[in-house]
């Protein structure tokens, strides 16, 4: 278990987990405790315990002789507000520090609160390993050698039957396996511009992105994005009136760092702004199994009718950022993208390749789904509920619908970008806000990576940095 070894802890972060999604509402009154501990199948002692706890993390409200109630959140929680809109296109630079940061991953001496990287407590090592052992024993001539583009068929096929039950009409035929989701949006904007075009994308957006937009000598345009509603489509629509934009790249579901996941009826409304444009939009969907509760929201591939979907995803913040594979659908031109990915890297490693389609078939991803995001979820209350007791109170925590990172608004006139390298000499990292921004907006922002292991050294490095601010 990634979090709380203790009974009562696993308990309280549960009920934080209910009362977060509203099931017991601010104000109301939590069942008694004899009632908890029934439902929870825990004795009475650790169902007053967990009480207890949420009492001193300030979500519980005892009062004599009624019981437990659910208390306000704090001001400080507060969502973080909506970033200005960018006022027009320009080249992206300065993208080296991202490895500075995310080298920490690999250093053991550091906290890595930087990299969107799970610890392998919340990965499904052992059924990977298993994955792995048998096609090395099975398809052993085959794993010593290439797998050229398009991929293995079988991963292909996979991968089709649940981008089926996700309502993609996408045919294996149509899925070129890449060796990463960075790699297969690379592969899409290379197809899809020249250098000098410009990019729609969200703002903050991941910095992987900039990178590539770096790399590919294209203008960013940044587009504010809702914590909520996720990327504004007024603004969008405004921009796409005044500049020439050759395509625009969205993390619909669980952007990276905001969490936010857009309805369903913004997803549509996005894909038809943009048909009145005729301009593409790759959709980077590599958060999409990963909700905090509720049901995996479709990509907005599902609507697409005229392959204007350029649909990106890897198994990076899944099953493994190791394994390096990722897969592709680009609505037209497969050949063109199958030749773009073989003068990039050959071709995928051919046992990564045959173990994730193993995996698919028989290692129970929908069970290890479930379990994860029970974890995520846990490992995001204890992250929210660490900063809200030990940041300055004016601080502007995510939300985040989905996967496993939050985004911190600080108050005053702190920059991240100093206090992460002070931080790095105190032996933690944390993802600096401007990282997220061609422009370098959000200097007061940081994000968090809350998939970590949860022990005293993360709650050292958590009191470290909060010293630091
Ligand atoms: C939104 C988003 N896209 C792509 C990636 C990169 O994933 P991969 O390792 O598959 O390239 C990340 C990793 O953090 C991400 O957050």
């Amino acid at each position: 278990m990634a979090y709380a070894d203790k009974r009562y802890e696993q308990l309280a972060d549960q009920l934080q987990t209910l009362i977060r999604d509203q099931v017991y509402p601010v104000g109301s009154r939590l069942p008694g405790v004899r009632k908890l501990g029934e439902q929870h199948g825990v004795s009475v002692a650790t169902a007053v315990s967990a009480c207890r706890e949420l009492e001193q993390r300030g979500v519980l409200e005892a009062r004599p002789r009624s019981g437990f109630f659910v208390c306000p959140p704090p001001a400080r929680r507060d969502a973080p507000s909506l970033p200005s809109a960018g006022r027009r296109p320009r080249p992206v630079t300065g993208q080296e520090r991202v490895l500075r940061m995310v080298q920490a991953v690999n250093d053991p001496s550091m906290v890595n609160l930087g990299a969107a990287v799970a610890d392998p407590d919340f990965q499904p090592v052992a059924q990977m390993e298993r994955a792995f052992r048998t096609v090395l024993r099975e398809q052993r001539r085959r794993c010593v050698g290439y797998e050229f583009p398009p991929g293995a068929p079988e991963l292909r096929a996979g991968l089709a039957r649940r981008l089926a039950a996700l309502r993609c009409p996408v045919s294996p035929e149509e899925i070129l396996i890449t060796n990463s989701c960075q790699e297969s949006v690379a592969i899409a904007l290379r197809m899809l511009t020249k250098p000098g075009d410009t990019v729609a994308i969200e703002s903050p957006t991941y910095y992987g992105l900039l990178q590539v937009i770096e790399s590919l000598g294209l203008n960013a345009l940044e587009i504010p994005t809702d914590p909520i509603r996720g990327l504004s489509l007024e603004a969008l629509s405004l921009a796409l009136e005044r500049w020439p934009v050759a395509a625009c790249v969205v993390v619909p579901n669980f952007s990276n760092p905001l969490g936010t996941c857009m309805p369903d009826e913004r997803k549509q409304a996005l894909l038809r702004l943009l048909g009145e444009y005729d301009v593409p939009l790759v959709e980077d969907d590599i958060y999409g199994d990963l909700p905090l509760n509720g049901p995996r929201p479709l990509p907005i591939k599902a609507w697409d009718r005229d392959g204007r979907v350029f649909y990106c995803a890897s198994c990076s913040k899944t099953l493994s950022a190791g394994m390096r594979v990722g897969w592709l659908a680009p609505g037209l031109d497969l050949e063109r993208a199958q030749y773009l990915q073989f003068i990039n890297t050959v071709s995928v490693a051919t046992p990564s390749q045959l173990a994730l389609a193993h995996f698919l078939d028989h290692g129970h991803y929908d069970r290890y789904l479930r379990r994860v995001r029970d974890q995520h979820a846990r490992a995001v209350a204890r992250m929210t509920d660490r900063v809200t007791g030990l940041f300055p109170a004016e601080t502007r925590v995510s939300r985040p619908a989905g996967g496993f990172v939050l985004w911190l608004e600080l108050p005053g006139r702190v920059n991240t970008t100093e206090l992460a390298e002070r931080a790095l000499d105190a032996g933690v990292s944390f993802a600096p806000g401007p990282l997220f921004s061609a422009s370098g907006k959000f200097d007061h922002c940081l994000r968090l990576n809350c998939a970590v292991r949860w022990d005293n050294r993360v709650e050292r490095a958590l009191a470290r940095l909060a010293a630091l601010l």
